[in-house]
Order: structure tokens, then C-alpha cells, then sequence
């Protein structure tokens, strides 16, 4: 038995950032180290994720997570007990084993996720050493990523007030990660002048930290962010680009079609929307699209592709962070990123071989919070450790996004000179060689 054997998980129900249930984890090693996690949850939830155990009944409107719980406590605890948390691999492979379901239905994502996380963080604790570097491979130099920051909301984390979901900064040409923060802090700020000079709120923010005006249509959540860059003295498209995530299964009709409900109930062939996006493109610094058509429209998300590939095409409900998903995404050319959010796929070693996947054939990765999230930070450091290149974690404002930042300035301060920063490299497109495809 070494330092970092098993001795004890303990589990709880803990609450998110909306105020639901959600899984709270501690591994306790035999060395005497312990690590916690607390499990974040999506609200627009691709079809193709991990499931969450829920409990149903009438606690939480059904969304208590007590079965959840007792599940680690129980069978997961039993199946980890006396395994080395320092070999992720052996224990997520254990966790998957043990549930024996490929959606983890069984016995729950957001349980199994809780043990995978907190054994990492138990482990390195127990090498005594920063999670970013015990989660890294063997010599692999720590990256600090280039941030995409949520400026304004719509849809399903804005009372729907637009279609497009998510509107966020990327700032280009800040040299390191500070800048890169101070950047996305300043147009958040400008932008609230810029919509409060148009007597639109400004006090209410969104589920991700960001603004959620009631804007009349899509691109006026462009022209507002475009106007908050300008007022922040930065220049838009040279200095902060925008990034949008469309979440556009959110708005397929049965038909087939996307119905734009912010504009009259538009109703668009996927043809349509491809070429909606090129106008929004062809007006507007967009250097990335994250969504753009929905999870199970490929041949839409092909004609995407070939039409708005210049752009970062980033899949987040598409892929799942699900790595048959985006071998196929790779095999028909479909995108040119991954979104990686390990709650979607259930254990930290099935979100790593997806990072590793996408790096090895070309493809941007972003690693990426939820909607509803918690105070932890593990997600900073894996971006860092495994070299994600870029993370999107929501805005600069409430505690559970600005953890993760936080997080991050801390790392770039203590690495001190030694700190490598992605910035905009990591965000161009790389063509995929035919060689990393087959
Ligand atoms: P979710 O949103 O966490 O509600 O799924 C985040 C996203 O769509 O990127
Ligand atoms: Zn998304």
C-alpha cells in the first residue's frame, strides 16, 4: 500500500450556482491527503451526454440527488476501496465497470464524475504536487489557455430572450493570461454602459455571469457586443474577437427546421442558417461558432463546414464529448473543434483521450464549465495540465466562474516566467492533415 492508496470516499448533496442538487465528493488517501469535488450540471443538455441521476418525488422538484449519493457511498466506494487514485485510468475504468451502462445511467454520471474528480485532486495532493502539473503528461510544459468570456446570454440561460445562447469576448491580442482577463473584464463593463444608454437592463445577469438584455433580434446581441469592445477602448476584431455558441438544438423544430422565436418564429432550412451565420460572419469579428446547427444534424453541420470553415466550428451537444462521436466528426471532416466538458462524458480519463483524439487530428480544443457550476477549480487545472489551449468557464462576475480564473491567475503568477500562454494561436484552424484522419 503506497500514499495515495484509497481509504475512504464520502459523499453528499451539495447545490449548484441555480440552486440545485448536486453531488459532493471527498477521496480520503491512506497517506493522509484528501481531495473534494462538487459536480457541475448543464440546463441546454445535448441529447448525447452522460445521464445524471436524479430522485424524482417532490424534494428539489424532483432534482435531489440523494440516490446519487448513496451510490458513492455504497457500491463506488466499495469498487475504488484500495486502488492507486495516482492511476486515473485504473480508477475510472473501475468506476465504468462497476455502473456497467455506456450513458452511466445506472448509477450516475454526476456520481461516478464526483469520485473521478476528487480522486484526481486526492492524488496530487498526495504527490504534493498542483493538479495541472500531476494531471499533465510525463514533461508535457503547462499551458495557460486563451479564455472565450460570456458577455451576453440568451436562450435557455437568459429566459430565452434571444436565440443565440452565448455571446462571448475573445481577446486576441492580449499577450498573457492577466491581460487576457483584464481585456474580457473591460468589455463586459462597456457593454453594460453601452445597453444601459439604451435603456435596457443591465442589473440582472445571467446564469453564466453575463448580461441578458431583452435585445430585439440575434445580431443586435452582435452590435452590442461589438459597441461594448469599442467603449472599452479595444478594437474589435484586431484586439477582442466574438465567439458565439448558437446551441441551435435548442431551436429545431420536428420539421427539421430552426425557428428563430427572438425574430418574429423565422423558420429556417438548414441551408438557410448556414448562410445566416455567413452573413453574421461577413458583418461581424466572429472567430468562432460553437453550435451552430443541432447535435444530430450532420449533413447541416457538413454544409457548415464547408461554408463557415474558415472560422473555429466548434461541437459541444454534437460531440458530447463522446469519442465515437467525434471520430465521426473527424472521419466525414465534420467541425474543426471539440467543446470538452468532462460532466457530458462521466470520468476525467474518457474526457482526456477526447483532448488527445482531437489534438492528435487537428482539431482546437476548449474545455469548457456548465451552466450550472460550483466553487471548485479542477477544471482550470486540467485546461492548463493537458494543454486545452483555450477554456471558457462563463463571464468575469459571480464567485463560481471567477474560481476558475482566479484559479488561473494564480497559476500564471506562480509559474512566474516559466508561464507559456496559447493566445489567439490557439484559436486558428487547423485543416485536419489526411494522414491524422485516417
Ligand atoms: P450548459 O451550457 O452547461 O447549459 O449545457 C453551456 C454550453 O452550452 O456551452
Ligand atoms: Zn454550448
Amino acid at each position: 500500500m503506497n500514499e495515495t492508496t484509497i481509504r475512504k470516499v464520502l459523499a453528499w448533496e451539495a447545490l449548484d450556482s441555480r440552486g440545485k442538487p448536486t453531488v459532493g465528493c471527498e477521496v480520503l488517501l491512506s497517506g493522509g491527503a484528501r481531495g473534494q469535488a462538487v459536480v457541475p450540471s448543464g440546463a441546454s443538455t445535448g441529447r448525447h451526454e452522460a445521464r445524471e441521476l436524479r430522485d424524482g418525488g417532490s424534494r428539489y422538484g424532483g432534482n435531489g440527488v440523494q440516490s446519487a449519493v448513496a451510490n458513492v457511498h455504497g457500491i463506488l466506494a466499495e469498487a475504488v476501496h484500495g486502488l492507486d487514485a495516482a492511476d486515473q485510468v485504473d480508477v475510472d475504468a473501475t468506476l465504468r465497470q462497476v455502473d456497467g451502462t455506456a450513458d452511466l445511467g445506472r448509477l450516475g454520471a454526476n456520481a461516478v464524475l464526483a469520485v473521478s474528480i476528487a480522486s484526481a485532486v486526492a492524488a496530487a495532493k498526495g504527490q504534493h504536487r498542483p493538479l495541472y502539473e500531476a494531471a499533465a503528461d510525463p514533461g508535457a510544459v503547462p499551458l495557460l489557455p486563451l479564455p472565450m468570456v460570456n458577455i451576453l446570454s440568451g436562450g435557455a440561460h437568459a429566459g430565452r430572450s434571444i436565440d443565440v445562447q452565448d455571446f462571448l469576448a475573445v481577446p486576441l491580442s492580449a499577450r498573457n493570461f492577466s491581460e487576457a482577463i483584464e481585456y474580457c473584464a473591460r468589455v463586459r463593463q462597456g457593454t453594460a454602459e453601452v445597453l444601459s444608454e439604451m435603456n435596457l437592463s443591465v442589473s440582472l445577469v445571467a446564469d453564466e455571469g453575463g448580461l441578458g438584455p431583452a435585445l430585439p433580434t440575434n445580431k443586435a446581441g452582435l452590435q452590442a457586443v461589438v459597441a461594448g469592445i469599442a467603449r472599452a477602448g479595444l478594437r474589435p476584431g484586431d484586439d477582442v474577437g466574438i465567439a458565439i455558441d448558437v446551441a441551435a438544438s435548442q431551436f429545431l423544430a420536428h420539421d427539421g427546421h430552426y425557428v428563430l422565436s427572438a425574430e418574429g418564429g423565422r423558420r429556417l432550412a438548414p441551408a438557410e442558417l448556414v448562410e445566416e451565420l455567413a452573413d453574421w460572419c461577413s458583418q461581424y469579428p466572429i472567430v468562432s461558432l460553437e453550435d451552430a446547427l443541432a447535435e444530430d444534424d450532420w449533413d447541416g453541420w457538413k454544409t457548415a463546414t464547408v461554408r463557415l470553415g474558415l472560422q473555429q466550428l466548434l461541437g459541444d451537444d454534437l460531440f458530447a464529448t463522446n469519442i465515437e462521436r467525434l471520430e465521426r466528426g473527424i472521419e466525414e471532416q465534420v467541425a474543426n473543434a471539440v467543446l470538452v466538458k468532462p460532466n457530458q462524458i462521466g470520468t476525467l480519463s474518457d474526457a482526456r483521450t477526447v483532448v488527445r483524439r482531437a489534438q492528435g487530428a487537428g482539431y482546437n480544443t476548449v474545455i469548457s464549465a456548465r451552466s450550472g457550476e460550483t466553487e471548485d477549480t479542477w477544471l482550470a487545472d486540467l485546461a492548463v495540465g493537458w494543454r486545452t489551449g483555450q477554456i471558457k468557464v462563463g463571464s468575469t462576475m459571480r464567485s463560481e466562474r471567477t474560481a476558475k480564473w482566479n484559479r488561473l491567475l494564480r497559476i500564471e503568477a506562480e509559474l512566474g516566467d516559466a508561464a507559456q500562454y496559447a493566445g489567439s494561436e490557439a484559436i486558428n484552424v487547423h485543416r485536419p492533415s489526411s494522414a491524422s484522419i485516417a
